[in-house]
C-alpha cells in the first residue's frame, strides 16, 4: 500500500499554495502561483475568483505531479484562505457576478462611517466581535449587490441582485466558500470564516437577523456554517473533476486562525504572529470570548466536530510584509532579502519612523483614514536608515497588539511563536525580541497555516487521532531572546507612539 497525506490548499492574498503532509507534518509537496492584484481606484482592491479557482487547480495538480504522487493519497483536503475577501456569485452557472472585494479594500468607508455614526459601533461588537470597519465581509457584500451589473434578461427587464438572492439563485461567500463550491458542489463556511463576516453572532453561533436586515443580505444567499475540522466532511471531490479522485473536503480555517492551529496553539493563553502582507497577533482565550477594552477584536479561533468553539483575541496589523513590497516597488530595494543587510549596515534609523498606515491603521487604532508617514529625516538619512525605520515598523506594531493583548487578557506573554514569510529574516526577529522584549520562537514547519488547516482536515478524518499528536509534530528551529535592555526598547517604542500620532492626526485634516 502506497503512504498516504493530507493535502491543503492555502489561498493567500498575493498567490495560492497546495502543500502536502505526512503524519509528522513534514512537508512533501509544495506548489505556488500568484494571481493578479486588481486597483480599479486608489484604495480598492479586487481579485478575479475565477482566476483563484484556476489556480487552484494548477497548482493542486503540480503539486501531486512534481511530488510524484497520485490524487487517491491523500486521505483529506484542508483548506485556508485570506479571510473577509467576498465573492458573489451565480448558483445555476457558477459564475462570480463582480470580482471578488479584496479585504483590503476601502470603497465601503463612508458606508462604515454611516454606520459609526448612526451609533451601530456597540451592536457590531457586541454581537460578532469585531470593529465596524470596512475591512470585513458585510459591507462588501452590500457593495456588490447594490453595484454589480444586474441581470440583463432577453426580454427587456433586468432582474434585481437582491431578488435573485433572495431566491438562492446568488451565493455569497469568503475565498472558502468559493472553493469548496468548486471542488464540492457545497455551499459551506466554517465558524472561523463566519466570524469575519460581520454578519454573523459569534456568541448565538448564527446569522445574525438584524446585521443581515442591516446590510440587507438575504440569508438565502449565505453558507451553512459548520465546524472548521468537521468528520461529516463538507463534501467530496469529484472523481470525474480535475483531480480524478474522491477526496473528501474536511477541515477549512481562516488563515491566521490555520495558523493558531498549526502553531498548536491549542490552549487558553497560547499566542502566535503571522507575519505576512500583514501581521496577525492571536491569543487563544478557550471557550470564552473575550471583549477587548483596548482596541483588539474577539473572534472564532476554530472549533472541532463535536467540541464547543474556541476563541481568540485578535490584533489585525494591516501592513507589514507589504511595507516591504512597498519599498520593492519604489526600486529602494531589489528584494525583500536585502533588507537584513541594508538595516544591519546602520546603528539606527538616525530617529527616523516609518508608519505605514498605507490602508489605514487596523487593531489597536481602526482608524481608515490614518496614512502612511515618514518622519525625522535629515540630510544625513540614507536608504539603509529608511529600510531600518521600515523594519522596526514590523516591531513597533506587533508592540502595539502585545501590549493591548496583555491589557485585555491579564496574560503575561513571556514566548510568543511567529511564522509568515518575514520570519526568514533573523534580523527582524531579533529586532522583534528586542522590541517587545518577549522571546520570539520560530518552529521548524514555518507553514504553519497550510498545516494548521490540514490538521483540522486530518483530524476530522481520523488521519491524526488527538491534539497531542500533533503537539509532538511541533518542534522549535531557533528562539530570539531580547538582547536590547527594557529601558532601550521603551525609548524606542515611545516615539513611535509619536509617529503614529502624525500619521493619525492626517486623517483628521
Ligand atoms: O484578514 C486578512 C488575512 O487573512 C490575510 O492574510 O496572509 O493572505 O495576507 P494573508
Amino acid at each position: 500500500m502506497p503512504d498516504t497525506y493530507v493535502g491543503a490548499i492555502d489561498q493567500g492574498t498575493t498567490g495560492t499554495r497546495f502543500m502536502v503532509f505526512d503524519r509528522n507534518g513534514r512537508v512533501v509537496a509544495n506548489a505556488y502561483e500568484r494571481h493578479e492584484q486588481v486597483y480599479p481606484e486608489p484604495g480598492w482592491v479586487e481579485h478575479d475568483p475565477v482566476e483563484i479557482w484556476e489556480n487552484t487547480q494548477t497548482v493542486v495538480t503540480d503539486g501531486l505531479d512534481d511530488a510524484g504522487l497520485d490524487a487517491d493519497q491523500l486521505e483529506a483536503l484542508g483548506i485556508t484562505n485570506q479571510r473577509e475577501t467576498t465573492v458573489v456569485w451565480d448558483a445555476d452557472s457558477g459564475r462570480p457576478v463582480h470580482n471578488a472585494l479584496v479585504w483590503q479594500d476601502r470603497r465601503t468607508t463612508d458606508r462604515v462611517e454611516e454606520l459609526q455614526e448612526a451609533g451601530k459601533v456597540e451592536e457590531i461588537r457586541e454581537k460578532t466581535g469585531l470593529e465596524c470597519d470596512a475591512y470585513f465581509s458585510a459591507t462588501k457584500a452590500e457593495w456588490i449587490l447594490d453595484n454589480a451589473e444586474p441581470l440583463k434578461l432577453e426580454t427587456s427587464r433586468t432582474r434585481d441582485l437582491r431578488e435573485r438572492a433572495r431566491n438562492g439563485e446568488l451565493l455569497m461567500g469568503t475565498i472558502d466558500s468559493w472553493l469548496v463550491y468548486n471542488l464540492t458542489g457545497n455551499h459551506v463556511t466554517d465558524v472561523s470564516n463566519a466570524s469575519r463576516t460581520m454578519l454573523y453572532n459569534i456568541r448565538d453561533l448564527a446569522w445574525d437577523d438584524d446585521l443581515l436586515e442591516e446590510f440587507d443580505v438575504p440569508e438565502e444567499m449565505l453558507p451553512e456554517v459548520r465546524p472548521s475540522s468537521d468528520e461529516d466532511f463538507y463534501g467530496t471531490t469529484d472523481p470525474d473533476g480535475f483531480l480524478g479522485a474522491e477526496v473528501p473536503v474536511a477541515g477549512a480555517l481562516g488563515d491566521q486562525q490555520a495558523a493558531l492551529f498549526g502553531q498548536t496553539c491549542f490552549d487558553a493563553g497560547d499566542a502566535k504572529n503571522t507575519y505576512g502582507t500583514g501581521s496577525f497577533y492571536l491569543m487563544n482565550t478557550g471557550n470564552d470570548a473575550v471583549e477587548s477594552e483596548h482596541g483588539l477584536l474577539t473572534t472564532i479561533g476554530f472549533q472541532l466536530s463535536d467540541e464547543p468553539v474556541q476563541y481568540a483575541l485578535e490584533g489585525s496589523i494591516f501592513v507589514t510584509g507589504a511595507a516591504i513590497e512597498w519599498l520593492e516597488d519604489i526600486d529602494l530595494i531589489n528584494n525583500a532579502a536585502q533588507t537584513a543587510e541594508l538595516a544591519r549596515s546602520v546603528d539606527s534609523t538616525d530617529g527616523v519612523y516609518m508608519v505605514p498606515a498605507f490602508t489605514g491603521l487596523g487593531a489597536p487604532h481602526w482608524d481608515g483614514r490614518a496614512r502612511g508617514t515618514l518622519v525625522g529625516m535629515t540630510r544625513g538619512t540614507r536608504k539603509p536608515h529608511i529600510v531600518r525605520a521600515t523594519l522596526e515598523s514590523i516591531a513597533y506594531q506587533t508592540r502595539d497588539i502585545a501590549e493591548a493583548m496583555e491589557a485585555d487578557s491579564g496574560v503575561d506573554t513571556t514566548t510568543l511563536r511567529v511564522d509568515g514569510g518575514a520570519v526568514k529574516n533573523n534580523f527582524l526577529c531579533q529586532l522583534q525580541a528586542d522590541i517587545i522584549q518577549t522571546d520570539i520562537v520560530r518552529p521548524e514547519v514555518d507553514e504553519t497555516t497550510a498545516l494548521g488547516s490540514a490538521y483540522a482536515a486530518g483530524l476530522a478524518v481520523g488521519y491524526w487521532e488527538s491534539l497531542d499528536e500533533l503537539r509532538e509534530n511541533w518542534q522549535v528551529e531557533r528562539e530570539f531572546d531580547p538582547e536590547m535592555s527594557e529601558r532601550d526598547a521603551d525609548k524606542k517604542y515611545s516615539r513611535w507612539g509619536d509617529a503614529v500620532e502624525r500619521s493619525l492626526d492626517w486623517a483628521r485634516e
